[in-house]
């Protein structure tokens, strides 16, 4: 049996509506706030999210930062920053599965029982979809089989090209 098999769950929607311990956030160095699901997830949980932020100096790309949810359903708000695409020779892949790697670690290290990822990277950024996914899966199921907690990872996606991409990767099996 397969330590991962039904630990990763694959759905549509929005993340500021779940109900998970964490939802992770596709941020920017600055941790400011910005448009895509960054800026969702600021309107969601309203000022004190970001009154939070500008107490942790940034966030260099590849790693990841804790805040509280505040207004969110979630408790936790786990910001990580992607790599921008820039044709892939500048280390992108490497970042991005590292995004996935320490905010799994956070979550992990507060034995947190769910967290739910957007498409790091996937929007504003850049990074073609099918790569991106690829590595999350990757990243994601090596980190489980190493690890209780979390116990379920939910992928969200918020368009149909994401889920799709993920749809296929998770079906060939992880
Ligand atoms: N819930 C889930 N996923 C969402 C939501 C949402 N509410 N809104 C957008 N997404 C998806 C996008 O469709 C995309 O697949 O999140 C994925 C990541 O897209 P972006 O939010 O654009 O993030 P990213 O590509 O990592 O770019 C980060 O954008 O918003 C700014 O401040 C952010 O500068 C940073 C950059």
């Amino acid at each position: 049996m397969s330590a991962t098999r039904g630990r990763i769950r694959l759905t549509r929607g929005d993340i500021t509506e779940l109900p998970v311990d964490a939802i992770v956030n596709a941020a920017n160095p600055t941790l400011l706030g910005g448009g895509g699901v960054d800026g969702a997830i600021h309107r969601a949980a309203g000022p004190e999210l970001l009154a939070e932020c500008r107490t942790l100096g940034g966030c260099l790309p590849g790693q990841s930062k804790l805040t509280r949810g505040y207004r969110l359903p979630a408790a936790w708000v786990i910001h990580t920053v992607g790599p921008i695409w820039r044709g892939g020779d500048e280390g992108e892949d490497e970042t991005l599965a590292s995004c996935y790697r320490t905010a799994l670690t956070l979550a992990a290290e507060r034995r947190l029982a769910t967290m739910a990822f957007p498409a790091i990277s996937c929007g504003v950024y850049g990074f073609p979809v099918p790569r991106a996914c690829a590595i999350a899966v990757r990243e994601i199921a090596a980190f489980l089989g190493g690890s209780p907690h979390p116990a379920r990872v939910d992928l969200v996606c918020f368009d149909a090209e994401v889920y799709e991409e993920y749809r296929k990767i998770l079906a060939a099996g992880v």
